[in-house]
């Protein structure tokens, strides 16, 4: 199995730690390709509207983003992780779902993602943990993806791993480890099953997308639902 993880912080702390500890189980027998942020986003959107009018390929990062791209495409499991910053999500880690903006429902999603299972680990000293991991989850849901599993942890001592208590430690490992064995008790060959609500979303674009190609049948976005079928009887899940 194909697994992409991307790393909100280039950090090897905490969020690094528990993203290890995740990933143990799957190191003998998966494909991993981690990407490290802003090392491997560094720079960002600046609001230019290519992407939705002309096509993602035009960006000016086009090259980083299409390289996280491909590996968010063919991978089975996205792992995302982040510690919160002021309550949410890194900087580096916005600056990268920003360039995405492109994928979410109303544009042009993936078809890809409808069927595609994604974690998300965030930690936080004592509060913000929950929020940070939403800033994720929002993307990832407009995206496509119904599977996305959380877990995110209170530190509630110290931000440094080596000097938190050993039985703090031990409870973070134990939760992670359970949701790695979860993740890879799944059978991969078969695309996650999409939630209605995503179905919902779906079918509410598409109305939007009919009148949109109605008005311009030369827009950009209706032009991709056209072509993938979606505005006829084709859809992204099975
Ligand atoms: C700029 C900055 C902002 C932070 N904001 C919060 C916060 O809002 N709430 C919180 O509980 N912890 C906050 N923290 C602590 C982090 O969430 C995290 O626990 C800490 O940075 C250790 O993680 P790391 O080793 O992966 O960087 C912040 C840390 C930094 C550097």
């Amino acid at each position: 199995m194909k697994i992409t993880v991307i790393n909100g912080t280039e950090k090897h702390g905490v969020t690094y730690k528990m993203k290890e500890i995740f990933l143990e189980q799957f190191k003998k027998d998966a494909e991993i390709t981690e990407y490290y942020l802003p090392k491997d986003c560094p720079n960002f959107c600046v609001g230019c509207i290519t992407c939705f009018g002309q096509g993602e390929h035009l960006c000016k990062d086009a090259e980083y983003i299409q390289k996280i791209e491909k590996s968010l495409l063919e991978a089975d499991l996205l792992v995302f992780t982040s510690p919160a910053y002021v309550f949410h999500a890194t900087g580096a880690m916005k600056a990268m779902l920003d360039h995405f903006g492109y994928r979410w429902m109303p544009h042009r999603p993936a078809k890809e993602m409808f069927g595609k299972r994604a974690v998300i680990i965030t930690q936080c000293l004592g509060a913000g943990g929950k929020s940070t991991a939403k800033d994720i989850k929002d993307s990832l849901s407009w995206w496509g993806v119904s599977y996305i599993k959380v877990c995110s942890f209170k530190l509630m001592s110290e931000i440094r791993w080596d000097k938190i208590p050993d039985k703090k430690r031990e409870g973070f490992a134990k939760k992670l480890e359970a949701l790695a064995r979860k993740m890879k008790s799944i059978d991969y060959s078969k695309p996650a099953h999409t939630s209605f609500v995503t179905k919902c979303k779906f079918l509410a674009v598409r109305m939007l997308q009919t009148g949109l190609g109605k008005d311009n049948p030369e827009y950009t976005d209706f032009k991709y639902w056209k072509e993938n079928g979606w505005i006829d009887n084709v859809r992204p899940w099975k």
